[in-house]
């Protein structure tokens, strides 16, 4: 069944791992996400973004999710993924999901704070996790827009604050990762990121992880970084498998003969990415 974010942030906090986080659009991602974790026996969170929600219905989304997390061992949440939308939260909240991202990157200091308790409140009594995000995550993720020069690092003195007087149980950060494609390797501020898990009391979350060097992800984990966010390297290997097959069978119609391959490779980049996070074999 599903379980509270808290409960998986905890889990991984005392563990020292991070567990990753998959945004799903359709069943055959949710299926290959969820399979991964069963076979990696490692706990997992499921997370649609408001464009995904809109993509596929609320309805489906959390449907399926309780159905997957009923049908395997290993914990798995379900998250709102860059929520920016308090009533769009509180849709999530009355269908069932066990964990909260309210992105409010994008306000002041101040009313991002603001915000993010009103999420905390509604939250906890349902023993709801809240994740917010202070700094701004560069790149693009569905309709969430941040162009490289808006990009700011988060400040290690303003995540204490934050996390105080905000209550989120988990904070994204901004240390140079950015959502998307990277047109080069990016470059991480291990300092500032070591810098905030000093200063800060809650767990942290890294966005923007496809595409990050393993070792970068390794270094990254040992600061506090409790959940790991995970989109576009799925989708990557999702389009690849699609293309060779029409490619190669030009006149296949049979979907399940289309995107069976593409289940089957999104799995696979699943399994590898909770081995790396260090969350397999936690559950
Ligand atoms: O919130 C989702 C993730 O931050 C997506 O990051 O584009 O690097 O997969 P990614
Ligand atoms: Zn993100």
């Amino acid at each position: 069944m599903l379980v509270s974010g808290n409960e998986i942030f905890a889990a991984a906090k005392e563990g020292k791992y991070a567990v990753g986080a998959f945004n799903v659009n359709n069943m055959e991602i949710l299926q290959a996400i969820v399979e991964a974790a069963e076979e990696e026996k490692s706990p997992v969170i499921i997370q649609a973004s408001q464009g995904g929600i809109k993509y596929a219905g609320l309805e489906y989304i959390s449907a399926m999710a309780r159905l997957a997390a009923s049908q395997v061992s290993v914990p798995v949440a379900l998250n709102i993924d860059h929520g920016t939308d308090f009533d769009q939260i509180a849709r999530c909240v009355r269908h069932g999901f066990t964990a909260l991202m309210f992105d409010g990157s994008k306000l002041s200091f101040e009313e991002n704070i603001a915000v993010t308790r009103r999420v905390v409140e509604m939250a906890r009594p349902n023993d709801i996790s809240v994740e917010a995000e202070l700094g701004k995550i560069g790149g693009v993720e569905d309709d969430v827009v941040v162009h490289d020069r808006e990009a700011t690092f988060t400040d290690p003195d303003e995540a204490a604050e934050f996390a105080e007087r905000s209550g989120c149980d988990v904070l994204a950060v901004a240390i140079g990762t950015a959502h998307g494609v990277y047109k080069g390797e990016p470059k991480l501020d291990f300092a500032r990121l070591e810098e905030i898990s000093k200063k800060c009391s809650v767990p942290l979350v890294l966005h923007g992880a496809s595409g990050v060097p393993d070792d970068a992800i390794h270094r990254a984990i040992p600061f506090g970084i409790c959940k790991v966010n995970i989109d576009t390297e799925v989708r990557q290997v999702f389009a690849e498998a699609v293309k060779r097959l029409v490619n190669e069978h030009p006149d296949e119609i049979d979907p399940r003969k289309i995107l069976g391959p593409a289940k089957d490779n999104m799995r696979n980049t699943v399994r590898e990415k909770m081995r790396l996070f260090g969350c397999a074999g936690r559950a």
